[in-house]
Parts: structure tokens; C-alpha cells; sequence
């Protein structure tokens, strides 16, 4: 694809792995110049900056040219001190123009600290995004469109952060600091415990009708329903189903049915069940009485996984 408009953004990657390659081709199709690629690895260095149409690829930090604006690290987020800390001693930079950044979600612009006592802006930068290992950049490339970023930093450092997600056609979202952790965690729920939802949901659909690995596309619609209804409104006022109507008997019947077919899920499914009952409270959806008798009904399956040790 070819830039779509120019931006003076200089970036150089340093790491060349899902995310530097994803986000280094997002840049260069939005017109932003890829510097150089720095990776652990020359042939990782070298297929990248193919893609990313640079010419400088190399496995030692000092490859970055001094024209560079912004140094993106987009390494495993144990390595990104290190990498800050050569960087840091690098001669021939200009560092009171430079900027520094990095993708870990885990980390805050702390770990720049060598960078930032050099005179750099610096920040963190975090796709909200996932970038799984299995596919290759290519396929990626439209997904990290649109996309925000978890950033933290200085004011100074935070006007470069927007300039950053602007030239990658993304949003910036601030993280406190001190909810580092918090934030990733929100981001985990949001993608990894979303995986484990629909593996749950294709484990029962195994045990309905037979097939190992039955395809989910039944309950494609049905999902997809609920996302919208959801953007379009809220979690609570998009509630539909047997908790919302307060649906006691229907609601017992089900936990009897997952523990007799799917018992390995019950804890998931009791105690999903209660977040639902509470959304739908909190909602008010669902008056105190019906509230309290879902309630106790869900205790007594608890009690019982409770009793036989089981995780609940
Ligand atoms: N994957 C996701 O879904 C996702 C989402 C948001 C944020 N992130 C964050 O983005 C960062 C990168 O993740 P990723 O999934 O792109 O990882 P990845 O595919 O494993 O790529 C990391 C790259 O860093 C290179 N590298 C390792 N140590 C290095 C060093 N000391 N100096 C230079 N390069 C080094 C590796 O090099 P070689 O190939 O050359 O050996 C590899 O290509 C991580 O901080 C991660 O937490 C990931």
C-alpha cells in the first residue's frame, strides 16, 4: 500500500518481533519513516525492515541513525531496561531532541529512567491490542488500526505520545502510574479471559452435541449481538436472559445441568452467574427479592464445591 500522507515522524524499532512489525507497517503505510530496526537477531532485523521498506537493519543499538525522533522498543518487557540502559550510553545521539519509548503493558516510563536522566521525553506506549504468535504481521496490520494506547509520562513526553498515536491513527489513553498493573490486568480480562470464554462456551457445545471440537459459529450472532448492544448502550441495560428476569427455577436447572454434563465448569459458571446477578442489581433489573433467592441458590452449588475441595 502506498503512504497514504506524509508525517515527519523518524522512528526507529527496535525489536523486531509482532508488535514492532506490526505497528512499524501501520507507521510507514501512514507515512512516517522507519529509521532503522534493531533486533536480537540480524534475521529478524532484516525480514522487518524489509516490510517496513527501511534500509538500515542491524543487531547492535548503535545502527540508529541520529536523524531519529522517536526510538520505539518493542522487545519482551524484561529486556526493555537493558535496552534503555545501552541506549543511554550511546555517543553520537542527540538525546534532549529524542524521545523513548516502549509497548510492555506491565511497565511504566520508569524503566526509561537512563533515557529520560539524558534530557529525553520519555513515555510508555502500550498497543491495547492483541498481536497473538500464531499469525503472521501481515495479517495484523489492519487490526492495529484505530487502536489506543496506554501511555504514561511526562507532559512533554505525553504530547509526543499523541503525536505517536495519531501517526499510527490511534488513541491515547493515560495510566496512572501506580494502576500499572491494574490497567494490564483490565487488558488480560478484556482479551485472554475472552479466549478462555469461548473455549468454555465450545466445551459445552461439545458436550450438546458430541463433536470434539464443535465450530462456534452458532453462537457467532448471538455474541456479536451482545457486543453491539453493549457499545450502543451499556453492560447492565444490554442484560438480557434468566438472571435478569429474576428466573430462579430456570437458573437452578441450569447449574444441575453443567454439573451433571460439564462438571469441570461449574465454578466458572457459578461464579459468573453471581457477577451477572450483580450487574443486573446494580442495574436495577432485578429486585431484592428474586436477587436473594438466585443467590442462595447459587451458595448451595458453592457450598458443594466447597465440601469436595474444589476450586470455586
Ligand atoms: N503480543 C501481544 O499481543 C502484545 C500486545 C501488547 C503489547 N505487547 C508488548 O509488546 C512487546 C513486544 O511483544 P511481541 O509480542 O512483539 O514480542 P515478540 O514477538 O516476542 O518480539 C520481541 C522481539 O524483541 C526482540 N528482542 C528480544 N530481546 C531483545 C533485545 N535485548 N534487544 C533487541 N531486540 C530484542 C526479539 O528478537 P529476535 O527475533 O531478533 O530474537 C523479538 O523479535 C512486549 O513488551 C509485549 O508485552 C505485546
Amino acid at each position: 500500500m502506498a503512504p497514504r500522507r506524509k508525517n515527519r515522524l523518524r522512528i526507529a524499532i527496535v525489536g523486531a518481533g509482532k508488535v514492532g512489525t506490526v505497528l512499524g507497517r501501520v507507521l510507514t503505510e501512514e507515512g512516517a519513516r522507519i529509521t532503522a530496526v534493531v533486533s536480537r537477531s540480524r534475521s529478524s532485523a532484516r525480514a522487518a525492515a524489509s516490510y517496513l521498506r527501511c534500509r538500515v537493519y542491524a543487531d547492535a543499538l548503535t545502527a540508529i541513525p541520529p536523524e531519529t525522533g522517536i526510538v520505539f522498543i518493542a522487545t519482551p518487557h524484561d529486556a526493555v531496561r537493558g535496552v534503555a540502559e545501552t541506549l543511554a550510553r550511546l555517543e553520537g545521539l542527540d538525546f534532549r531532541r529524542m524521545s523513548f519509548c516502549h509497548a510492555s503493558g506491565m511497565l511504566t516510563a520508569a524503566v526509561l529512567s537512563p533515557l529520560e536522566e539524558r534530557g529525553s521525553a520519555v513515555f510508555s506506549f502500550h498497543p491495547l491490542q492483541t498481536f497473538p504468535r500464531s499469525f503472521p504481521p501481515r495479517a495484523m496490520v489492519s487490526s492495529a488500526r484505530g487502536i489506543w494506547y496506554g501511555a504514561d509520562g511526562s507532559p512533554r513526553a505525553l504530547l509526543v505520545a499523541g503525536h505517536l498515536a495519531r501517526a499510527l491513527r490511534g488513541h491515547l489513553m493515560t495510566v496512572p502510574p501506580e494502576f500499572r498493573e491494574l490497567y494490564h490486568a483490565t487488558c488480560v480480562v478484556a482479551s485472554n479471559h475472552l479466549n478462555a470464554l469461548l473455549a468454555v462456551i465450545q466445551e459445552m457445545a461439545s458436550a450438546v452435541t458430541g463433536e470434539e471440537e464443535p465450530p462456534l459459529d452458532p453462537f457467532r450472532p448471538i455474541i456479536e449481538a451482545t457486543l453491539r448492544n453493549v457499545f450502543a448502550t451499556s453492560p447492565g441495560a444490554a442484560l438480557s436472559g434468566p438472571v435478569a428476569r429474576g428466573g430462579v427455577g430456570t437458573v437452578g436447572k441450569h447449574l444441575e445441568a453443567v454439573r451433571a454434563s460439564v462438571p469441570a465448569l461449574l465454578p466458572y459458571f457459578t461464579r459468573m452467574t453471581l457477577e451477572t446477578i450483580r450487574l443486573a442489581a446494580s442495574g436495577g433489573s432485578l429486585a431484592p427479592a428474586p436477587r436473594e433467592a438466585l443467590e442462595n441458590l447459587v451458595s448451595s452449588f458453592t457450598r458443594e464445591l466447597q465440601h469436595q475441595g474444589k476450586p470455586q
